[in-house]
């Protein structure tokens, strides 16, 4: 499963991608907001630091503009990931930067099976369904998940679905089980798969236990 970091800060960035913790980065309108700099600046310094795709969002609605919108990402590195939303038009765009511009593109804001279908269809690279919040309806986002998985398998579509909207180390194992390729997580979140209050306490008795013998390894 590939690990992408679902941010715009390039210091949590450079620090993830230290402990080889970054496949790849999702950002959006909201994250480039957060991290307070120029879409264009922020895009090029984070793929300066990764090698995977690190997606980035237009903001036209319309097929025209969005193409527009690509060309100029697309021109900020190789390995910039054009997101486009799962509309009529955004699933235009999809095979347009595909078969035109020879760019990976991520469908995002996915909440049914169709909508999947549909990138799929349209030769998306990504699919992003967005687990948690579909939750915050009172529904289960990792059914959304088996869905796809169950509908892609079924015809060998090469779209990888990408949970988004992570917001817990559980929807990471439970994505992990269904089989999706990617998780997209905040920095947060990554970070809280390696804790486990046993390792804690069991290293602590470990490190206590090695004082005592008064050796040294190294
Ligand atoms: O990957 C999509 C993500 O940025 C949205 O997350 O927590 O705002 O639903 P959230």
């Amino acid at each position: 499963m590939k690990f992408f970091v679902d941010t715009a800060d390039v210091k949590e960035i450079k620090e993830l991608h230290q402990l080889g913790l970054v496949d790849g980065v999702t950002t959006n309108p909201s994250l480039i907001l957060k991290s307070g700099g120029k879409i264009t600046e922020v895009t090029k310094q984070i793929c300066d630091i990764v090698e995977g795709p690190v997606s980035a969002e237009v903001v036209a609605t319309e097929f025209p503009q969005m193409i527009k919108e690509a060309k100029v990402l697309a021109k900020i590195a190789k390995n910039v990931c054009i997101k486009v939303p799962l509309t009529l038009d955004g699933l235009r765009a999809c095979r347009a930067i595909r078969n035109d511009l020879g760019r990976m593109v991520n469908v995002t804001l996915c909440f049914s099976a169709n909508q999947a279908l549909l990138a799929a269809k349209a030769g998306a690279s990504f699919i992003s369904p967005f687990v948690g919040r579909i939750d915050d309806t009172g529904s289960d986002g990792m059914e959304l998940i088996s869905e796809i998985r169950q509908i892609y398998d079924n015809y060998d579509y090469p779209t990888e679905i990408l949970t988004a909207s992570v917001r817990t180390v559980n929807h990471v194992k439970q994505a992990a089980l269904i089989g999706a390729d990617v998780i997209t997580a905040p920095p947060a979140t990554l970070r809280a798969l390696v804790s486990h209050p046993l390792t804690d306490k069991g290293l602590a008795a470990f490190i206590a236990d090695w004082a005592k013998t008064g050796q040294k390894i190294a």
